[in-house]
């Protein structure tokens, strides 16, 4: 059984992305689970914080559950055509005291839904640097951009759409494949 961390990179309880993420969890094919991590409770990362009081303990339990997995997953939204800081944050947060050695060489897929046309293209390309000095092995192969989220999603948040979940099976199914 492969374990995949996987990340929203919204806070809001309706969250289109937290949704995609849900869906991804209930869709994967066997063999393969997602454990839904929280940047919820990450605080703003402050140097000065970090040299007082350490790793706060929202960070070290996603470090602690990146240590465990064997891939990960970011779901994320765009905000103006970029990462959301909230999401950047918690990962900056990750990669500290001896974080970094869980994310070399992890898998990585990324994956995220938008209202507009374009689904977190710009977004999601916005994520390969990032990913690139965290060393690790970002999967191209498969890709997954919701757009038009507000079609495909209930008011809570929840994906209703049979197509997108086909396509979320398809995604996670290649993604499994790489991971040998
Ligand atoms: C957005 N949104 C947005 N959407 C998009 O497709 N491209 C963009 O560049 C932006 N820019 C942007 C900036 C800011 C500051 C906000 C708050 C929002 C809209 C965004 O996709 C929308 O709010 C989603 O619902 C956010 O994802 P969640 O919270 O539903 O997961």
């Amino acid at each position: 059984m492969a374990n995949v961390l996987g990340l929203a990179g919204s806070l809001r309880k309706a969250s289109f992305n937290a949704g995609l993420l849900r869906a991804a969890a209930e869709e994967c094919p066997d063999g393969l689970a997602i454990t839904i991590g929280t940047i919820a409770g990450v605080p703003l990362y402050d140097a000065d914080d970090e040299a007082a009081n350490g790793l706060p303990d929202a960070v070290q339990t996603l470090q602690a559950q990146l240590a465990d997995a064997d891939a990960l997953l970011l779901v994320t939204p765009e905000y103006n055509n970029g990462v959301p800081g909230v999401f950047k944050n918690a990962i900056d947060w990750m990669s500290r005291g001896d974080g970094l050695k869980h994310f070399k060489g992890k898998p990585v897929a990324v994956i995220g839904a938008s209202p507009g046309g374009f689904g977190t293209n710009l977004a999601q390309a916005h994520w390969l640097p990032v990913l690139r000095t965290l060393g690790t092995r970002p999967w191209f192969e498969g890709r997954m951009m919701v757009s038009r989220a507000g079609q495909v999603f209930d008011d809570d948040g929840n994906l209703t759409d049979d197509k997108t979940r086909d396509a979320l099976r398809t995604f996670l199914a290649g993604f499994q494949a790489s991971l040998g």
